[in-house]
């Protein structure tokens, strides 16, 4: 094998497309998904790779230090592509010390595993953070987001990954562990967990319930297909430089309720309905408290150094979406069982 590759939270939405692309693309590396399978994660979105002989599941948790280490001395990983993560805005304002323990003291006992298990000897070794572009905080009307932009973290869940880029950052600089960063907008496509905008959308739909749509539905995000984000990640690993940071957006702005309504049309198309029948839905409801008013990145350094664009167009990734969600409603229900409804009850009781 070329490479020992240890991919962190494979098996949840992202990870899994990356643990996909890379299983497939790479047969001379061995990657391990490392994942604890929280409510988001889910080995139901790789049955298609678990068998394949350069893959390999760990279950076990990134904030349990000893564990971490043996794992590193067992497995001797040249790389760390580290994407586990509490990942969820509303869930870090109800419980902000679940992001305090994965996001940051998870991402450092990564760290000192990799310090000590390199010791010193860089050649060929690198650590790759996944982060977010919710770490610069938020935008007002104009303006993007460059890698050069100061941090602001607005939420508990932002402020614990900008913590975890600092962290990263600090490790390179000070033990020298080769290290590269991304952040990354909002994320869309098959196997997203419906806790986030468009699957919750999708899937209420489908089951005739309200759409909440937070405080005046004028938030903006920067959409990217989540095959995409896996492709940039691609990009990167293999060509970007040690030490550096790469924004990666979709060039795809929308706001809410205008993402809403899109999906609205194309849902009563798809299921035969009256134009119109889905968007009676729509409800809006108490805002989320801090709500970051505008993302908008500027991934132009990643194409222009790295020659990375989106493969497709939101057009052609939003419907990709939606038929996915249609042809997929046994997963749809077998995810928003047990934890999922207890969440569900609870984030929109008071709206
Ligand atoms: P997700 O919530 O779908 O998946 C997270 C995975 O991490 C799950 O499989 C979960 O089981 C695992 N995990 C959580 N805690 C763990 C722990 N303590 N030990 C081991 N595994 C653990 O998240 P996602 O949307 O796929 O995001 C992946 C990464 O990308 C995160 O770091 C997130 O901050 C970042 N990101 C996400 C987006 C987005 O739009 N979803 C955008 C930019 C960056
Ligand atoms: O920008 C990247 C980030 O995008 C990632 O780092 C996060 O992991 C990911 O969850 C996502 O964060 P957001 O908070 O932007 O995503 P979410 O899907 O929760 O919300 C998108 C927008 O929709 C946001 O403005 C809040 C709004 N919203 C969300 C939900 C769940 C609603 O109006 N109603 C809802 O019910």
């Amino acid at each position: 094998m070329d490479k020992k590759v240890l991919i962190t939270g494979g098996a949840g939405f992202i990870g899994s497309h990356l643990i996909r692309l890379f299983v497939n693309k790479y047969p001379n590396y061995a990657i391990f998904n490392l994942d604890k399978l929280t409510y988001a994660g889910n080995l139901e979105n790789l049955k298609d790779v678990e068998n394949k002989s350069n893959y390999k599941f760990i279950k076990g948790d990134i904030n349990d230090a000893q564990f971490v280490n043996e794992l590193f001395l067992e497995h001797q990983f040249d790389s760390v592509i580290h994407l586990a993560a509490e990942s969820h805005v509303d869930r870090s304002i109800t419980d902000p010390l679940a992001f305090i323990y994965t996001n940051i003291i998870g991402t450092v006992n990564l760290l000192n595993a990799a310090k000590d298990i390199w010791n010193s000897k860089y050649e060929g070794k690198k650590f790759y953070h996944i982060s977010t572009d919710e770490v610069y905080g938020s935008l007002a009307e104009d303006g993007f987001f460059l890698e050069t932009t100061s941090y602001d973290p607005q939420s508990p869940y932002s402020a614990s990954k900008a913590s975890s880029d600092h962290f990263v950052r600090a490790y390179g600089n000070t033990y020298g562990i080769p290290v590269v960063v991304s952040n990354c907008s909002n994320n869309y496509g098959p196997n997203q967990f419906p806790e986030k905008l468009i699957p919750l959308i999708i899937h209420n739909i489908l089951h005739n319930k309200s759409l909440p749509i937070y405080g005046d539905g004028k938030y903006t995000r920067d959409w990217l297909w989540v095959k995409d984000h896996a492709m940039a990640i691609d990009t990167i690993f293999h060509q970007g430089k040690i030490g550096e940071t790469y924004n990666i957006g979709g060039f795809n702005e929308w706001k809410n309720i205008d993402i809403v309504l899109l999906i609205c049309k194309l849902l009563d198309e798809k299921l035969g309905n009256p134009s119109g029948t889905s968007a009676q839905l729509i409800t809006y409801v108490i805002d989320r408290p801090g709500h970051d008013r505008r993302y908008a990145i500027d991934a132009s350094k990643l194409k222009n150094e790295l020659n990375w664009t989106p493969s497709i167009t939101f057009e052609e990734g939003i419907e990709q979406t939606i038929s996915w969600y249609l042809d997929n409603q046994q997963w749809l229900d077998n995810v928003t069982s047990g934890d999922y409804l207890q969440y569900y009850q609870q984030q929109y009781q008071t709206k």
